[in-house]
């Protein structure tokens, strides 16, 4: 059943890759146009939706984030992402115009449940991301874009957070291609560019020994800061998550310009801080980063940077470097996740610990 894995959890990191394909499969034509049927939301309501609200619990909310970074700029629809239980109880303002996306694996998370009750409630337009056929969120829902990832067992969320991201991508170019907000051809290239992510994921699986190498490196470690900017900020803390669960290790993940208002203080000689790199493009961003790293640096820490393969520049300022494909900033999450899943699941491994099981954890939290 774990198709000779040790884990469900490794099998279904493995199984991204098909899992990404799936997700996309059907949704777009071959000139780059989506199709996206299950969205039953007209075009017209569509068009006439003025802010969006993403709403989701741990993984699923990360995904949130970083969905917020793509819809907006692909849309221009302002859009805000919260956690499902922080925006069930306050009174959050909400209109028929307002689409409120309920970000869900299972589909039963009572947080978010609870959530777009109050959403349907106050007569906002309410779509689901999911990946359970039949589940209570979707049934809930107005419209629904189901992932397509399969069963997912291991209770820390991978393939399941993948997909999530496709899902939102998927939805931020719909969006963009009713409302005409983006030209046809850019969408078509970004299509173009989703098209290749199982083939990107492969080849971060195919290197997964020397990720595997850097945990049993690491066996011992007591503490890990994840930075992150943009896109790449959900990305670090979603690698802390992965930690913190899987590994009972304190984890964090920090926006990098977050640093030096506070969190520096923690780097001490020794500690390892995962850093994750954006492509090299003709923002500051890449730049930005870079001098985050030399900071923690300077400081005695140890950096994992996760970068571009390509990227001559930041490796002088990596103590360990793990490649990425390259692909746009705003995909970059869809890869940079997949080294961390690998080194929380061998982390937790070497130490011994369920992984499929951690403690006090249940795959699938149906109370509030
Ligand atoms: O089923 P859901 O996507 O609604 O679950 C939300 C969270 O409980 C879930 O992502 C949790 O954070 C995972 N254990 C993370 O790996």
């Amino acid at each position: 059943e774990k198709g000779g894995f040790d884990w469900f959890m490794r099998k279904e990191i493995f199984e991204q890759p098909r899992a990404i394909a799936d997700a996309l499969l059907g949704r777009h034509d071959e000139a780059g146009q989506l199709q996206l049927d299950e969205v039953r939301i007209s075009d017209d309501e569509l068009r006439d939706i003025d802010k969006i609200i993403i709403i989701g619990c741990g993984t699923a909310h990360y995904a949130g984030l970083v969905a917020k970074y793509a819809i907006e700029h692909w849309t221009r629809i302002p859009c805000e992402v919260e956690l499902a239980h922080e925006f069930r109880y306050r009174d959050p303002i909400l209109t028929r115009n307002t689409l409120v996306v309920a970000i869900s694996q299972s589909g039963e998370t009572a947080d978010t449940l609870m959530a777009i009750r109050h959403a349907v409630k106050q007569r906002a337009r309410v779509l689901a991301i999911c990946n359970t056929n039949g589940s209570t969120i979707p049934r809930e829902s107005d419209a629904v874009i189901y992932t397509h990832a399969g069963p997912e067992i291991g209770v820390a969320s991978t393939k399941g957070f993948l997909t999530q991201l496709i899902a939102c991508y998927l939805l931020g170019l719909y969006l963009a291609q009713v409302r005409g907000t983006k030209f046809g051809d850019e969408i078509a290239g970004v299509v173009r560019e989703l098209a290749q992510m199982p083939a990107n994921v492969q080849t971060i699986l195919d290197d997964a020994e020397s990720v595997y190498a850097l945990a049993q490196r690491f066996q011992g470690t007591r503490s890990v800061l994840f930075l992150g900017r943009h896109a790449g900020y959900p990305v670090a803390l979603e690698g802390a998550l992965k930690l913190k669960e899987l590994a009972y290790i304190h984890a964090e993940g920090f926006a990098a310009g977050e640093l030096k208002h506070g969190p520096i203080a923690l780097i001490e000689e020794g500690l390892p801080v995962f850093c994750v790199v954006p492509p090299r493009g003709r923002d500051q961003l890449h730049d930005k980063m870079i001098s985050a790293i030399q900071e923690v640096r300077a400081r005695g820490a140890l950096t994992i940077v996760l970068a571009e393969a390509s990227d001559t520049e930041v490796a002088a300022y990596a103590d360990v470097l793990i490649g990425l494909p390259t692909v746009p900033t705003l995909l970059q999450p869809v890869v940079a996740t997949v080294p961390l899943q690998l080194f929380a699941c061998e982390l937790a491994t070497l130490i011994g610990h369920d992984v499929d099981q951690p403690r006090n954890l249940a795959k699938s939290v149906t109370v509030e």
